[in-house]
């Protein structure tokens, strides 16, 4: 099938170089002239483990194209994926629609026989409305459904996630538009759960999930604050919550806070919707709220930590929001670090892929080391607060040597206090004695 992608972020990109390793004819079309001109030269513009060599074979093999004009894109294509981003406005805090609007007014010129306009990318409940009517006014009379099919990839598992997603949510009231879908995931037929729903339903099971997810992880950073106090074990408080099924082990990880480009926006945006229909979702707002709280209290207990020397040096290991992934955005750490420089700390800063992304924040305020070992020398501590699998295997002796003092915040939990203890160096983390 000829499909065509809008979009060539975090959810576009992945989509279109799956679907082009599932056989189909792919055009990703984006308006940023750079990012299709790098990834025509093969160039990717993103990492995500795995991607790169799906992209390449299928640019090589003629499935996958790149281009900017928006109407050679779409020509022939049975299917248009809009995955453009809804960044939370910055006055309203609600999901700024504008991009998927020009997409909409936009590709609506281009309809000569019937399509199916998917809306990948996360959108307020009744967008799907807005995009039809967008579209009619467009090009009256033109043969298209438009219906909701929503993303539910985590960054840094992209790959991974559009080959075994959990399932497959497709939000259509038209029969013809389901069995376009049903041909284009035929793939998955047997391997995924398919729900069909209304349009509606669709779009708010996103949010829903979301929101639900990033209340979770609020839960558990508060559960940990409870065992710092009682002396409880959260990890093993987290290993005995996800033993029930009702409940399940994932994400019952506590750490600095949640971020990047989903949970802080999808948050916000629902309770945002929600408050428009007189709703108002308190246990979301909480989380939304305590989360700003707990990367203050974070940078805090950094503070507290190195408050009795004269010109304290710190080592902050991780700047993305989490393993896995160059994004830096709403990144807990990134939060952290610049509420430290407020503090008048200085840093030195390593991240194994988010240095690039960070640079434009940060600028010349740290010192960027080349890795862990040249990041924590001299300083008077080190913070972990990205969950690296690089970050598991630390050289405690190189550290302890090199340490003005040797003491290590570990806001992940990542590593394991004997070993560090018999190393000679100080331990904290959180939600258990250290
Ligand atoms: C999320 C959803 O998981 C995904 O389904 C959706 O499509 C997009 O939003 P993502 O934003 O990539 O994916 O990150 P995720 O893995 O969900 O983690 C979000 C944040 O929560 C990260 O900052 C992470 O460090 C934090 N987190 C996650 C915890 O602090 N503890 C956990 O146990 C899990």
């Amino acid at each position: 099938m000829k499909i065509a992608v809008i979009g060539t972020g975090y959810v576009g990109l992945p989509t279109g170089v799956g679907f082009a390793e599932l056989g189909n004819e792919v055009v990703c079309i984006d308006k940023i002239p750079e990012k299709i001109n790098d990834l025509n030269n093969g160039k990717i513009t993103l990492y995500e483990q795995g991607l790169e060599e799906l992209f390449l074979k299928n640019k090589e093999n003629g499935r996958l194209k790149f281009t900017t004009n928006l109407a050679d894109g779409v020509k022939g294509a049975e299917v248009i994926i809009i995955a453009v981003g809804t960044p939370t406005h910055p006055v309203t805090k609600e999901a700024d629609m504008k991009y998927i609007h020009a997409a909409a007014g936009e590709l609506s010129e281009h309809i000569k026989s019937y399509v199916v306009v998917a809306v990948k990318s996360t959108v307020p409940v009744g967008t799907g409305d807005d995009v039809e009517e967008i579209i009619s006014q467009g090009k009256p009379n033109s043969d298209f459904d438009v219906v909701s099919l929503p993303e539910f990839l985590r960054e840094g598992f992209a790959v991974e996630d559009f080959f075994n997603p959990d399932r497959i949510v497709i939000g259509a009231d038209s029969e013809k538009a389901k069995q376009k879908l049903k041909e284009l995931y035929a793939p998955f037929e047997g391997k995924t759960n398919f729900l069909f729903v209304s349009r509606k339903s669709s779009e708010t099971i996103k949010y829903a999930s979301n929101s639900f997810l990033a209340i979770k992880v609020h839960y558990i950073n508060e559960m940990s604050n409870f065992c710092e106090k009682s002396g409880a074990n959260i990890e093993e408080v987290a290993m005995g919550m996800g033993l029930d099924t009702r409940i399940g082990p994932k994400f019952l990880q506590p750490g600095p806070g949640y971020g990047g480009s989903c949970f802080p926006k999808d948050t916000l945006a629902m309770s945002c919707m929600a408050r428009k229909y007189g709703v108002h979702l308190n246990l979301v707002e909480t989380a939304i709220r305590h989360n700003e709280l707990r990367k203050a209290d974070m940078a805090l207990r950094i503070v507290d930590a190195v408050g009795d020397i004269k010109h304290p040096r710190v080592a902050v290991l991780g700047l993305t929001f989490k393993g896995g992934t160059d994004d830096v955005r709403e990144s807990p750490a990134m939060d952290i670090v610049e509420e430290l420089l407020r503090y008048g700390l200085s840093l030195k800063v390593y991240d194994p892929k988010g240095m690039e992304n960070a640079k434009p924040m940060l600028h010349d305020r740290v010192y960027y080391a080349k890795d862990v070992e040249d990041a924590c020398a001299g300083t008077d501590l080190c913070v972990i607060l990205t969950e690296w699998e690089e970050f598991k295997k630390l050289n405690f002796p190189v550290l302890k040597h090199n340490m003005r003092s040797p003491r290590i915040i570990d806001m992940r939990n990542l590593l394991n206090s004997a070993e560090i203890n018999l190393a000679g160096l100080e331990y904290k983390c959180l939600g258990r004695l250290c």
